[in-house]
């Protein structure tokens, strides 16, 4: 039975033997009489710490505080039940009423025990329920007078349902633990009386003491039977996945055993048979693959090292499958260089031409850089580098380059390797290790004549703690080094010239500097709505046709419907969303076909708004309404160009200058030179230079949520200064682009092909371009050159003159009033 003790700190005695001693009137253990009697309806009270007795039970309370013991007796005197409470509180030494539970069990002393240890045992047995009502003073141990609280003798079938359930559920708990005493069984199965059941259960329910005196306070038979109905099928549960758990490790253990044996028994046999074991053919198998394979000698010699080692190793080591994979991956790898098949240059134009429209200027390089390697194979090629935003064609260039140059395409993503393991292996004394991604990619094109293609070299984690990944790039695209490429895992050199590196970046900033030296930097800006009609009317269309199974003359769409997408469905500078959305059209026919509600459809459109939804951009332009104070200017972001809105706003203050909109520390102080300009320009324009002093500005850039940096925005913010401070709008279909110096002028700027593709996109009619930036005309798309106007400045007061709209006649500008 359970141990649990209501004393613990009792003093050894001297007593060694257990005495059983049976109560007696008139002769308690140690007699000392109380000279006040004890109301009727008072009980004595034993407080106990962590036991809550239920009626029925039986139970040894361990009586070790001398008022307890004094409690004990005199009950034992007066032949009266004790009554024992739970304490509230159990770290209390001499709990009063206030450390007690208030509902407790009247107990019958069985006997008293004393173990050989010392300690004094009363063995009570449950009685009944009662709640105590006050509190006595003035006697040796505690004593309260109480109420009893009677079961209710009423049963009904909603309580007999619920006993036979709790039994049921009782008995099948203790089918599912191991080793049940049998006499708990025949207990249980033997208790009459729904009540008496309640109480067993409860009294043997694994719960802590709080929640059986919850139980124990729970009068209402029913809602104690539904209490513990719950608690019951929540403990089955548990149980069951245990054993569902020891079940699965024990199968586990078995069936590794088993294996064991059978295969020492195996041994054994074919030992017996006169046959040589497995191992020994696979070994030599690996003897006749090694010769095939043409390493180079040093590779070879290690190759046979490792094969001796594993002859030696019984199969079962735990090395031998770490070798065993080593041995593979030498095995594996492309060791000789497939014969290059002579480069024919015209048809590598023709499938550069096949796969991709436009780029003419990208394609002719490529087109170089073939010829060159044609002319000089063994001579050290650059190694280009796409650079643009997404969907733009970097990667699929790649490939075409693959094609038309008959080698096989693999591809290594860089994004977000901070680790130089990652490239070049971790070395074989780590447990799981494997070569780096180089080697791992040349495995899987079975070949060192590829193209293999690096992408996202400019999201390469900076080096730290693990060394630095580009540090390890650059071994691996250096010309002078990479014909020896050591990678960790292997230990031996693997010659990685023949092997046509390609590098894709969105961004060139961040490509580490040594690894940008070593490229050939090729810019795809992105496309004019005109490329990308040609590039979905001659390319995507087909393509997603053919992923949905449908025919040319099942299913059109119209170059209205394809601008339409362009246009309305997408804002990009590349054309992944553009083919996705084709994409979206031709399910939603091909549901259609599929149900054989129409044989064959055009899509025009009008039609849009029914597959696609409501179209998902709007011409910004119509944003920047005319309202003083808002400037449209152009950003160059890593997915392309984008128009940004500058606002400006002035209230009554100090001359604070405010910013917000996640504005970076270059374009801050943009913004407070910007001001400063404005402030030195004041007569000039018509502004009240003392409003300066009792106004602040507010300047914020939408979309608050996207970090904004550089200088080229000075003079977007100096036109929409300038237009808040003399209440001249900016013209709405104007956007512009410009660093200024505290001189005024307009300094150039970077990625103006961007820039103006996004301003095209955007439905901007003129833009403003630093006129040092005259130089970059040429690589403006001419669509752009001759849809938009260019206005080219070089200081800003050109600018204000351009793009201020006239002052509204009848009312003066807020700032000169
Ligand atoms: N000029 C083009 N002609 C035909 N198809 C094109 C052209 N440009 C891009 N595409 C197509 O657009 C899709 C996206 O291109 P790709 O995957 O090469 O983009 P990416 O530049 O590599 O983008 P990311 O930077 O996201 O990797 C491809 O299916 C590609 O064939
Ligand atoms: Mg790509």
């Amino acid at each position: 039975m359970n141990e649990e003790t209501i004393v613990n700190n009792d003093p050894a005695s001297a007593d060694a033997g257990t005495r059983v001693e049976t109560p007696a009137p008139g002769s308690p253990p140690t007699g000392e009489g109380v000279s006040r009697p004890l109301p009727d309806d008072a009980l004595i009270i034993v407080p106990v710490r962590n036991v809550v007795l239920f009626p029925g039970m039986v139970f040894p309370l361990t009586v070790g505080r001398e008022r307890s013991r004094a409690a004990a007796h005199e009950a034992a005197r007066l032949e009266r039940p004790l009554g024992v409470l739970l304490q509230s509180k159990p770290d209390v030494d001499q709990p009063g009423p206030q450390d007690l539970h208030w509902v407790g069990t009247t107990a019958t002393v069985l006997r008293y025990i004393t173990t050989p240890d010392g300690t004094h045992h009363a063995v009570c047995q449950g009685v009944s329920r009662f709640r105590v009502l006050e509190f006595l003073d003035g006697y040796p141990f505690m004593a309260a007078r109480v109420q009893l609280v009677a079961e209710s003798a009423s049963v009904d079938p909603d309580i007999e349902g619920r006993a036979h359930n709790l039994k049921q559920r009782a008995l099948e708990i203790l089918q599912l633990l191991p080793q049940v005493p049998a006499e708990l069984v025949s207990a249980l199965s033997s208790v009459e009386g729904p009540a008496q059941l309640a109480d067993l259960i409860a009294g043997l329910m694994d719960i802590g003491p709080e929640e059986k005196q919850a139980l124990l306070e729970m009068f209402d038979l029913k809602a104690r039977q539904d209490r513990l109905l719950d608690l019951l099928a929540h403990r089955i549960e548990v149980l069951k996945v245990s054993r569902d758990i020891d079940a699965r490790t024990k199968e586990s253990i078995d069936d590794r055993n088993r294996k064991h044996v059978l295969r020492e028994q195996m041994r054994t046999i074919q030992k017996e048979l006169g046959e040589g074991d497995e191992g020994a053919a696979e070994i030599a198998g690996l003897d006749q693959v090694i010769t095939d394979a043409k390493m180079p000698e040093e590779v070879e010699k290690q190759a046979r090292k490792e094969l001796k080692r594993l002859e030696r190793m019984p199969e079962g080591a735990g090395e031998y499958s770490m070798v065993r994979t080593y041995l593979d991956w030498l095995l594996e790898l492309p060791w000789a260089a497939d014969p290059d098949g002579a480069i024919d240059i015209a048809g590598a134009r023709r499938i550069l031409d096949d796969d991709h429209y436009g780029l003419e200027k990208i394609k002719k390089r490529i087109l170089e850089y073939l010829a060159v390697r044609k002319l000089n194979p063994s001579g050290k090629s650059p190694i280009l580098c796409f650079v643009g935003p997404p969907g733009v064609g970097k990667t699929s260039l790649g490939q075409s380059i693959a094609r038309a140059t008959g080698r096989k395409f693999a591809r290594v993503s860089l994004g977000g390797v901070h680790d130089e393991a990652e490239i070049r292996g971790h070395r074989r004394t780590y447990i799981g290790s494997l070569p780096g991604n180089i080697i791992q990619s040349l495995r899987k094109v079975e070949t060192r004549n590829c193209v293999l293609m690096l992408d996202e070299v400019d999201k390469l984690g900076a080096g730290g703690f693990h060394g630095d990944p580009a540090s390890a790039l650059l071994e691996v695209l250096d010309p002078e080094q990479n014909s020896t490429f050591r990678d960790n895992y292997l230990a031996v050199p693997f010659d990685l010239s023949g092997v046509m590196f390609i590098c894709t970046a969105n961004v060139l900033d961040t490509i580490p500097g040594p690894l940008r030296d070593r490229m050939e930097v090729i810019q795809l800006p992105g496309y004019t709505a005109q490329e990308k009609l040609q590039i979905g009317r001659r390319y995507l269309v087909a393509r997603q046709l053919a992923a949905t199974g449908l025919h040319a003359e099942q299913c059109g769409v119209s170059d209205g419907a394809l601008m339409a997408i362009i246009d309305d469905y997408t804002r990009e500078a590349g054309v992944r969303n553009l083919e996705r959305e084709i994409g979206n059209v031709f399910r939603n026919v091909a549901v259609r076909i599929a149900e054989g509600s129409v044989v064959q459809v055009q899509v025009a459109a009008g039609d849009l708004a029914a597959i696609l939804g409501p179209r998902k951009f709007e011409a910004e332009v119509a944003m920047a309404s005319g309202v003083p104070g808002v400037a449209t200017g152009l950003a160059w972001t890593p997915v392309g160009g984008d128009i940004l809105f500058i606002e400006a706003a002035r209230m009554p203050g100090t001359g604070k200058l405010i910013l917000t909109g996640q504005l970076g520390e270059v374009m801050k102080e943009s913004a407070q030179a910007a001001l400063s300009l404005i402030k030195a320009r004041s007569a000039q324009l018509g502004i009240d230079p003392h409003n300066h002093e009792k106004s602040d500005i507010h300047i914020h850039v939408p979309a608050g949520a996207t970090p904004k940096d550089g200088p080229s925005a000075g003079v977007a913010i100096f036109v929409a200064l300038a237009s808040l401070l003399t209440g001249r709008p900016v013209k709405s279909d104007l956007a512009m682009t410009g660093e200024i110096s505290l001189r005024g002028l307009v300094l150039p700027i970077g990625g103006v092909k961007e820039k103006v593709l996004a301003a095209l996109r955007a439905g901007i009619r003129t833009v403003m371009l630093p006129g040092r930036n005259r130089r970059d005309l040429e690589e403006i798309p001419a669509e752009a050159r001759d849809k938009l106007e260019i206005l080219w400045i070089d200081r800003v007061d050109d600018a204000v003159g351009h793009a201020l709209a006239a002052a509204p006649r009848e009312t003066k500008p807020p700032a000169s009033a």
